[in-house]
């Protein structure tokens, strides 16, 4: 958290000192528990994630202001509605198997053979990979020169296209930090921002036009949105559904070993294990909280923990020091009916990629359970990133 983004880390060891909910000149009103989190996330009368402190302020800077209708108009709720199948457990685990299988089949023979391997540098190839799926893309079309063959097999160590693609996105949410006091960004942010969406989603339009339905893509040809509307969601998804994820894998990995209970995963089997790695998703997700600060702004006044917000207030949820007040990683800890789900917001903006995400999480845990033990050999934080993680975290057999 403080090799990501000392502010970030400074912001998260006040709060938890702080009370509940406390107004912090220039940041606003900073929330630390769950409950209250979750009352104003799933407040939509009074909260909204456009306008200055909310996410969708800053797209709507980058895109321009048609995406406010998409994001948290009329055109969310149905869009959300019309593309709901594309996003069920079910739909996750056909996307995320075959996209995942040779990512994993890497960490598991390699560890099996004796060797250590990078998980965070293949926690990225592996968002990488299912973002592009996901949306139907050409991943030759996304960069160019990094020798990848259309199709997405490999060329020369395999997989560098996803790396540019995270790499890219991670580029762009970086453009983020520091709006936790004011998110309107500069003109030379916003044109940075451009440039790196205009790369990154060149091959929209042809995804568009030639997809199938199963993708998102093509699913937003047959439903009518327009090419500028599916840009802009697969701009959206691009930077979601990447760096959340690929934190995940590698924190909840390092967390594990740290906390002695990889082994256990790795002794287990049959039915225990698979309820081991279960229970390591759900706690990897709540210790890591991959999105540790949730924006809002406020549209109406509301009363809120005995505080008055007032109209045109800011909100900074801090669902990561909300969600890890109950403790360490506990692979025996039970559900936590206050925290349920926080990790991945609440309300109408509810992490639409959930599924996929736990999705991810489970074939990479499982693939570290199912390959004997193993510890943390190499480690390094990623630094000046929006979303904490680690740039190399190295494991090997124990
Ligand atoms: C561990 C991984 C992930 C975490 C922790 C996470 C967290 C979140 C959170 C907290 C929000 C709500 C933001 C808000 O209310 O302002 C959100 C929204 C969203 N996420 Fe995720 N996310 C993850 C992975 C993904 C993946 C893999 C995808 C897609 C493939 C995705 C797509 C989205 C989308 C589209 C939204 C916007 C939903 C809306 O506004 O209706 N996320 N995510």
């Amino acid at each position: 958290m403080w090799a990501a983004n000392p502010r970030l880390g400074l912001l998260v060891s006040g709060a938890r000192l702080a009370p509940p909910i406390v107004r912090v000149p220039r940041l606003g009103w900073v929330v630390r528990d769950p409950s209250l989190i979750r009352a104003l996330l799933v407040d939509h009368r009074s909260t909204s994630l456009l306008g200055e402190g909310g996410v969708g302020h800053l797209w709507s800077q980058v895109l321009g202001d048609w995406v406010d209708e998409l994001f948290d108009g009329r055109g969310h709720h149905s869009l959300r509605t019309r593309a709901r199948d594309l996003f069920t457990d079910a739909a996750a685990r056909e996307l995320v198997g075959p996209a995942a299988q040779p990512v994993v089949a890497v960490l598991h023979s390699r560890l099996r053979a004796g060797q250590p391997v990078d998980v965070a540098d293949l926690a990225r190839v592996l968002v990488g990979r299912i973002v592009v799926a996901m949306l139907g893309l050409d991943p030759a079309a996304l960069a160019p020169g990094t020798g990848t063959t259309a199709g997405g097999h490999p060329s020369a160590d395999g997989w560098d296209v996803y790396r540019h693609v995270f790499g890219r996105g991670e580029e762009l949410a970086a453009l983020a930090l520091g709006t936790q006091s004011d998110t309107t960004l500069s003109d030379s942010t916003v044109e940075q921002a451009r440039s790196i969406l205009l790369e990154l989603t060149a091959g929209v339009p042809e995804a568009y036009r030639s997809s199938p339905e199963s993708t998102l893509l093509g699913r937003c040809r047959t439903l009518g949105v327009t090419e500028q509307e599916a840009t802009g969601l697969a701009s959206l998804l691009l930077v979601a559904g990447t760096e959340t994820a690929a934190s995940a894998i590698s924190r909840t990995a390092a967390l594990l070993a740290d906390t002695g209970q990889a082994a256990r995963l790795s002794a287990a089997s049959g039915p225990h294990r698979d309820a081991l790695v279960e229970a390591a998703v759900r706690e990897g997700l709540r210790v890591t909280t991959p999105a540790p600060v949730i924006g809002r702004h406020v549209t109406d006044d509301v009363r809120v923990g005995g505080r008055r917000l007032r109209a045109g207030d800011r909100v900074l949820a801090l669902t990561y020091v909300a969600n890890t007040a109950p403790g360490a990683l506990d692979l025996d800890r039970p559900y936590l009916p206050e925290n349920r789900h926080l990790w991945f917001g609440a309300g109408r903006h509810l992490c639409l990629g959930a599924p996929v995400a736990r999705e991810e999480l489970r074939r990479m845990v499982g693939a570290l359970a199912d390959a004997g033990p193993w510890t943390v050999v190499e480690r390094e934080p990623a630094r000046g990133v929006l979303i904490p993680t680690y740039r190399r975290l190295v494991v090997g057999p124990s």
